[in-house]
């Protein structure tokens, strides 16, 4: 499928069933993390894979909201990166976490960003701390946010090319 026809149906999926994810699609999908483009080419991120269920029912609680759907992913991406390489580290991390996004999507795939970074856990901790203290990440590391991943199980509608904010496209000048 074309690039642009491929986004048009990308959305954000946060209900799953329980198909497993083929690994060798899973591999595809962290290759597509490792072909990101990086800030002089430091590649800081490092991505935590987790497929255990009661370790991914401990992630749905790295945050207040917005995490839930974790408990019941097949797999979830854990993106860190150590901010001493680079100082494009969030830009990094974010181009890695939109590849695997789109990528899974591309293979069939659902998944869903679930930001990390800024965010505090359901216990009062940082989602960083609450995450590092399961996933034992050195002090070093910051956290930018976590994939959550599964076969697809609620429908979406693609978007439409006309409904596009055209408005925030500034030719030339503002
Ligand atoms: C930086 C960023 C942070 C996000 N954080 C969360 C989150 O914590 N939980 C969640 O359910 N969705 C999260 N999302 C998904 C957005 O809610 C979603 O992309 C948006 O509503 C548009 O829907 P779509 O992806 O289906 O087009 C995040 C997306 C981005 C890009």
């Amino acid at each position: 499928m074309e690039l642009l026809e491929l986004m048009k149906h990308r959305h954000s999926i946060r209900k799953y069933t329980d198909e497993r994810i083929r690994t060798d699609n899973l591999e595809k999908i962290l290759q597509a993390g490792m072909l990101s483009a990086t800030g002089r080419n430091k590649r800081p991120w490092e991505f935590i894979v987790v497929r255990e269920k009661s370790m991914l029912t401990q992630l749905a609680n790295s945050k207040t909201a917005g995490a839930q759907m974790l408990s019941k992913a097949d797999t979830a991406i854990v993106v860190i990166a150590d901010p001493e390489k680079t100082d494009t580290w969030i830009e990094d991390c974010s181009i890695a976490m939109a590849n695997m996004h789109l990528m899974a999507h591309s293979l069939g795939i659902g998944s869903c960003w679930v930001q990390g970074r800024l965010r505090e856990a359901k216990d009062g901790s940082s989602a960083e701390d609450y995450l590092r203290s399961l996933l034992h990440y050195p002090e070093k590391y910051k956290l930018l946010a976590t994939l959550s991943l599964g076969m697809p199980n609620e429908q979406k509608t693609p978007a439409d090319l006309e409904t596009l904010p055209a408005e925030k496209i500034h030719w030339e000048q503002y």
